[in-house]
């Protein structure tokens, strides 16, 4: 027996993107129902991005969400950019008049949109199979499902938001050919761990090494987070905690500065791409989030995207739901893609520069040491890297 029932906003996925859809959505009285093919333990736990820029901070807090960010985040001025074994400073807000970044890890923000988004009484369905979407192109989308339990359901809604990932089954649901694709897959992914020790840096260090990229960052003053470029079909099994330990101090060690360890409690390999597919909107389907781009982490933009994403949407589908205005909505996917393929070409950059690609030749590696240079001693330089990195136009709601 199939259960139907009825909403305005269908949304599938719930990370960062479509929780926070739903709640923008109930603020401004538009009704969702987010589903969701993971527990809520799983989704609480996925340990995944931790930089926010500051637009994203702000559109937080004047949500409602700022309370635990404000009182645990950490406020970071710059970064470091090490290089040809010297470590240099770059001081963001020097550079652009004052902006800054936050660490404050998705986990905490998933935690506290689920936490929200149940005490207001909104519906996520947790643990659901099979979810397919239908008649994207009329007035009366339809997103199906069964529950946890085993009971399918329709809901006939106005729209659907595809929240569900890079994996999801949203952007499949686009009629095949209208879809363009465009990608970049990169030779190498990041190893991640989590390990329970302070900080042996008080802002996140970039490091470029001859034996490969590694990066310095954290979560709280107790807890570190760190990242080691290895190669793309490496597996997790052959990096005891010892090994990872040693190659970290190896790439991020200068003179007179040492590596903390302790207990790693989390450790996985990512792979690196970048994708974009376009249009971000098909009838009454919109993507949003990593459903429709990815960037390589290099650049701490994803987490970033998919919040601005949605802050566009949640205001096109106001329009167009309760005000019966189409604009905006028509011209959802064109305002993302602008951010989006800047971030795009930051992240691509970032990552071209730093990593150490197992196919270049002598004339690549001297371009990127040539680039690093110049970011650090050319203020124009050094300003377009602060300015991409505590991010663009502030999001309006
Ligand atoms: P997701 O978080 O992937 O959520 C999609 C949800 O949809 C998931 O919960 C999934 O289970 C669900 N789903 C999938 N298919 C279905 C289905 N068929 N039915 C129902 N539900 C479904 N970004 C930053 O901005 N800053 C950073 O510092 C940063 N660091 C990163 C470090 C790493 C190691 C990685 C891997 C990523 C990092 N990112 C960072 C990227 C960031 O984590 C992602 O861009 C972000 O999670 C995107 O959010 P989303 O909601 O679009 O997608
Ligand atoms: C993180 O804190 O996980 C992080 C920070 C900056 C990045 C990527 C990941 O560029």
């Amino acid at each position: 027996m199939t259960v139907s029932s009825r909403t305005q906003v269908g949304i599938v996925g719930a990370g960062p993107a479509g929780l926070l859809l739903s709640h923008l959505l109930a603020l401004r009285g538009v009704d969702s129902i987010v589903v969701e093919n993971r527990s809520r333990a799983y989704c609480e736990a996925r340990q995944r991005a931790g930089l926010l820029e500051a637009g994203s901070v702000e559109l937080l807090r004047q949500v409602g969400l700022g309370a635990r960010m404000d009182a645990e985040g950490l406020e970071h001025g710059g970064i470091y950019l090490q290089f040809a074994g010297e470590r240099h400073h770059l001081d963001f807000r020097d550079l652009t008049g004052g902006r800054w970044v936050t660490i404050w890890a998705q986990t905490e923000i998933v935690k506290d949109l689920i936490r929200t988004r149940l005490a207001d009484g909104g519906a996520i369905e947790f643990e659901v199979s099979d979810t397919e979407v239908a008649d994207p192109d009329s007035d009366s989308p339809v997103l199906r499902y069964t529950d946890a339990a085993g009971n399918r359901h329709e809901v006939t809604c106005d729209a659907i938001a595809g929240c569900d990932g890079f994996h999801g089954i949203c952007r499949h649901s686009l009629p095949a050919g209208l879809l363009r694709v465009a990608d970049r897959e990169y030779p190498y992914a990041w190893l991640g761990i989590l390990a329970t020790v302070p900080p042996s840096t008080d802002e996140l260090i970039y490091s470029r090494h001859a034996d490969g990229f590694a990066l310095h960052t954290m979560r709280t003053p107790q807890v570190s987070r760190l990242y080691l470029q290895v190669p793309a079909d490496d597996e997790i099994e052959r990096w005891s905690d010892d090994r990872i330990w040693a190659e970290l101090r190896h790439r991020l060690g200068v003179p007179g500065w040492e590596l903390a360890t302790g207990p790693i409690t989390e450790k996985a390999i990512s792979p690196m791409r970048s994708f974009v597919a376009a249009p971000m909107q098909y009838g009454r389907l919109f993507l949003a989030g990593d459903a429709a781009h990815i960037v390589p982490p290099t650049g701490a933009k994803g987490l970033n995207l998919a919040i601005a994403d949605v802050t566009v949407l949640a205001t096109a589908l106001v329009n167009l739901l309760r005000d019966h205005d189409p604009r905006a909505a028509k011209e959802y996917s064109d305002t993302c893609l602008r951010r989006v393929w800047r971030a795009t070409h930051f992240s691509w950059w970032m990552t071209s520069m730093l990593h150490i690609d197992p196919y270049a030749d002598e004339f690549g590696a001297e371009l990127q040491l040539s680039q690093l240079r110049y970011v650090i001693s050319s203020r124009a330089a050094a300003t377009t890297l602060a300015e991409n990195y505590t991010g663009y136009l502030p999001l309006r709601w």
